[in-house]
């Protein structure tokens, strides 16, 4: 069997992060995945979220190959074909909306400009009554930031000074500016934050 790339902090997560999606979502729905990377989110949440349809997607067209291979492998028939898509795009490859669009582990590894693209997209490719769901590290005012964030904050800016982890207040005033409110925060494991916007 050919390997496929695989994220040992998506198989941390995973499990913390569908207990949330269960609790949030409905029985049923169709969900765009953003920046789906390895495909072991999708694959994972599809499995237990049957009443979903999965479209996984990604900005880069080498992980596309990854994700289809990890869907055939599970031999899901909920999840479709991945495409490419980069949020910063002012047409997203899709005519029709979602109701759930799911983010993990993008805004900190990118430009400020891709979350400029994620909340004009959503705001555009969301159903009425659908949510975006991120999930990563913020930080927050008011909360003193956990030292694990600090670091890795560095780290990301060391590696491209265009990264780096967001505030979380401009994370929202991005969504406001598009007409997404936001509506829940969860505390994740690992100083995460799962985040839920919606139309408003
Ligand atoms: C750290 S990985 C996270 C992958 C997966 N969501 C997870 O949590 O394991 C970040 C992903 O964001 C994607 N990405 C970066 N810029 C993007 C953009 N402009 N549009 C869509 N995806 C993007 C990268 O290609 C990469 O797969």
């Amino acid at each position: 069997m050919i390997d496929l790339p695989h994220s040992p902090a998506a198989d941390r997560n995973k499990e913390p992060i569908l207990a949330q999606l269960t609790e949030i979502l409905g029985e049923r729905g169709t969900a765009l995945e953003i920046a789906s990377g390895t495909g072991q989110h999708a694959v994972w949440f599809a499995a237990s979220l049957r009443g979903w349809t999965w479209q996984p997607s990604d900005v880069d067209p080498q992980m596309l190959p990854a994700i289809a291979g990890r869907v055939a492998r599970s031999g899901l028939s909920n999840v479709l074909p991945p495409q490419q898509l980069d949020v910063t795009a002012h047409r997203w490859p899709f005519t029709q909306k979602f109701d759930a669009i799911f983010c993990a582990n993008m805004l900190h590894i990118a430009p400020w400009a891709v979350c400029v693209g994620l909340m004009a997209g959503a705001a555009r490719h969301l159903a009425p009554g659908g949510m975006l769901i991120t999930y990563g590290p913020y930080f927050e005012k008011d909360v003193p930031p956990a030292p694990s964030n600090l670091a890795f904050d560095e780290s990301l800016r060391a590696r491209d000074s265009t990264w780096g982890i967001r505030e979380l207040d401009d994370v929202v005033g991005e969504a406001r500016r598009n007409g997404l409110a936001l509506a829940q925060r969860h505390p994740m494991p690992a100083n995460n934050l799962l985040l839920v916007f919606v139309v408003s």
